[in-house]
């Protein structure tokens, strides 16, 4: 009998055999995706990458303007430092175009680090790449600071999932940093005035917290 070979075609990050009506569309676990799938490459940023922190910066304001919620502004400056200090991970496709980014920060000499602004540039999300990121910038908190407690601070259901997956917890505001220079940043989010007005107890975004010590 002569094997039949069916292609698969990317639509909306779904996939049709040819001659399905779109209306029928059948979404694919990932294991289930064609070679074809582009290879996104996911690296600790460096210097060679600053060119990218003025788009970066760009989108995650975009996004967060598009969401309705607040966000952390970060400058460009800001974020060149991060690559040029190896705490950032950046992401490309294969034809070089900038796919997303994440980094981050260390409090309190090394006792907790931050896992900040994941973000993926519109055209490339629900591709798993940002769980690729997450689990990279994880990988990277654990190599530089395998003793610190690692946290994040999101509204987001992608990333809360994300999280959980590595085994972080949902915990209150007193469980991470306390460093005031970490709650600098929040100054410039619209909720900054719900934040101050707790005590800086708790807020909008729900605080997640991997404790390296913790015993399961
Ligand atoms: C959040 C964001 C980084 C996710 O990136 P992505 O590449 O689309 O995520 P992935 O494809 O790797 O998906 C990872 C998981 O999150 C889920 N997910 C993705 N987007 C989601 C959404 N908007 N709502 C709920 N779940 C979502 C996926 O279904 C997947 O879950 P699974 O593991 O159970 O299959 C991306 O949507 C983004 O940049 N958004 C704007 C910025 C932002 O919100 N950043 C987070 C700030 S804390």
């Amino acid at each position: 009998m002569e094997a039949r070979q069916y292609s698969l075609y990317p639509i909306n990050n779904r996939y049709l055999l040819p001659g399905t009506i779109p209306g029928n569309i059948i979404p694919l676990k990932s294991n289930y995706l064609p070679e074809t799938q582009p290879e996104f490459t996911v690296e600790v940023a460096n210097i060679s990458h600053l060119f990218w922190a003025k788009e970066i910066c760009d989108e995650m304001l975009a996004s967060a303007i598009a969401r309705g919620t607040g966000i952390s502004k970060r400058t460009p400056q800001s974020i060149q430092l991060k690559m040029i200090q190896g705490e950032a991970v950046i992401a490309f496709a294969p034809d070089g175009k900038w796919v997303g980014f994440s980094y981050i920060s260390s409090w309190e000499d090394g006792k907790f680090v931050s896992n900040s602004g994941l973000i993926v540039a519109p055209e490339f999300r629900k591709s798993g790449i940002g769980k690729k990121i997450k689990h990279k910038i994880f990988e990277l908190s654990r190599q530089k600071y395998p003793a610190a407690k690692i946290f994040s601070l999101t509204t987001g259901l992608a990333v809360m999932k994300m999280n959980h997956e590595l085994g972080f917890e949902p915990v209150t505001y007193s469980e991470i940093t306390s460093d005031d220079a970490f709650w600098e940043g929040c100054k410039s989010c619209v909720n900054c005035p719900v934040l101050m007005s707790k005590g800086r107890k708790n807020c909008l975004c729900t605080a997640l917290l991997y404790d390296p010590e913790r015993k399961d």
